[in-house]
């Protein structure tokens, strides 16, 4: 089961903390979004579990983290200030601007007007002043990355020098990419700033196929293994007129949103057109003899071939996937209303473990008994040491009410601290309930033998 509507995520993003309209006591920022205290402990898991699988669980790709303000040239020379845009177009009854491409049936969406401009291109990336001194001329203009990409090919020999890697190798980056979109819309999956998570990963020419559908088929597993389905996972081969300017193929991985299959990643071959880009540039610019001596090496955007002493300019394989479009995915995926018995409905967000923002609610049956509360407090705290993620402890005085709560934020495991707990001479002295959300089935268990049990429990999938 998953979400019926983007109403139902919206409202529950709100109500319990995941996710609130950015700038909302002034009336909101349009295409922006602030994660709360459970979004963003929902957002590090996504983050961390990319991290762990395309990082660490690898021997062939290092990270790296580079700035989001970029150098003009950046942009002049990866394409991006002539070419990234969007056609545009105005409703001249309204005077509301349209992505040209979001306006079905020649209708303006606000006032159904057919009176439409023709489209014309809008490029969407955000510009910048560097420095106290507003110039006349553009020498102080910079952008925001509209994509994470651009620092890696631009820390390519960087990298290079530092780690000789041989190929294939690849970079990783997750951060924050800037968009003007012309009409950000469907709550998180379309908006103006957002975080990408990107692998630029270098392989030899005429061995770009085989890695191009290693990382179609890579990429799909890792999404079905942070939960979603396969039946709400799908590729779309992009028509050749439609790919971007660097793209030789590319191959969209849509998942089932609430508003309908729209794209969550992408996997693109953009063969040699950015180092090649940045290497021209290096050359025309003659930067390299401001920075180094050795001129040819700055130039060459190129990896040496150890076996035959040649130097290779690498194709790139880049599977670059949204975190907030994740989000939003596993949010819908996780979501399910179900009747109880009695007849009642629970809300529970059945997350993967390792994703669940809240990992263990620590309860104490009643509130108003000192050491049933000290023995609690004290048991949060020691799980919170094991190093699995957040842990609560959570007072209400209602266990069932508890229980529904950490359903509601899709906590996987709840431990209530009874007066069997505390009892001396009891067979439940120093063991605690352990309640599960999915199976609402409950277990007890000593004390002694939690810390195994979650850690197993939470381990990596
Ligand atoms: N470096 C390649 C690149 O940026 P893209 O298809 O334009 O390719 C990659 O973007 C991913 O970034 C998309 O699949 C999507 O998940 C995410 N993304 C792009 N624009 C977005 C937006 N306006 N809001 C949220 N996520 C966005």
């Amino acid at each position: 089961m998953a979400a019926q509507s983007m109403d139902q995520l919206v409202s529950l993003c709100k109500r319990r903390g995941f996710v609130f309209l950015g700038s909302e006591i002034y009336g909101g920022l349009q295409g922006t979004y602030d994660y709360g205290p459970l979004g963003v402990e929902l957002k590090n898991n996504l983050r961390q579990a990319w991290w762990r699988s395309n990082v660490y669980e690898r021997d062939d790709v290092e990270g790296l983290d580079a700035s989001i303000l970029g150098h003009q040239l950046i942009y002049k020379y990866s394409g991006h200030a002539n070419t990234f845009s969007d056609l545009m177009v105005d409703c001249r009854q309204c005077k509301s601007r349209w992505r040209a491409d979001h306006v079905v049936g020649g209708k303006c969406e606000r006032c159904g007007s057919k009176d439409l401009t023709e489209p014309r291109p809008f490029n969407m990336m955000f510009k910048t002043q560097i420095g106290p001194v507003v110039t006349d001329d553009e020498s102080s203009l910079s952008y925001l990355r509209p994509e994470t990409a651009q620092g890696i090919f631009v820390n390519f020999k960087n990298v290079c020098d530092s780690l000789s890697p041989q190929l294939p190798f690849g970079i990783a980056q997750v951060g924050k990419a800037f968009r003007n979109e012309i009409t950000p819309r469907n709550f998180i999956f379309r908006v103006r700033e957002f975080e990408q998570m990107e692998i630029e990963f270098f392989v030899e020419p005429g061995k770009d196929g085989f890695w191009f559908d290693y990382w179609v088929n890579e990429r799909v597993s890792w999404w079905v293994k942070q939960g979603l389905s396969k039946e709400n996972l799908k590729c779309f081969e992009q028509p050749k007129n439609e790919l971007a300017h660097y793209s030789k193929a590319t191959v969209d991985i849509l998942y089932k949103f609430p508003h309908g299959f729209e794209e969550l990643e992408g996997v693109a071959n953009r063969t040699d057109f950015d180092l090649g880009s940045h290497s021209k540039a290096q050359k025309e610019l003659n930067i390299q003899a401001k920075v180094v001596e050795n001129k040819d090496s700055l130039a060459k955007l190129a990896v040496l071939k150890l076996q035959t002493n040649e130097w290779i300019v690498p194709f790139v394989i880049e599977p670059s996937a949204g975190l907030d479009r994740g989000i939003l995915a596993i949010l819908n995926e996780a979501y399910h209303e179900e009747t109880l018995e009695n007849g009642s409905k629970r809300i529970v967000l059945k997350f993967k473990p390792h994703l669940a923002p809240i990992k263990v609610a620590v309860i104490p049956l009643a509130r108003n008994n000192e050491e049933l509360m000290s023995k609690a407090k004290q048991l949060r705290k020691d799980i919170q040491k094991l190093g699995i993620g957040r842990i609560v402890f959570e007072a209400t005085g209602n266990i069932g009410k508890s229980y529904r709560r950490n359903d509601e934020v899709g906590t996987p495991i709840c431990i209530t601290v009874d007066f069997d707990t505390l009892t001396e001479g009891s067979d439940l002295k120093d063991t605690v309930t352990i309640r599960d959300r999915d199976t609402m089935k409950q277990i007890r268990m000593p004390i002694a033998k939690l810390a195994d049990y979650l850690r197993e429990y939470f381990a990596s999938p």
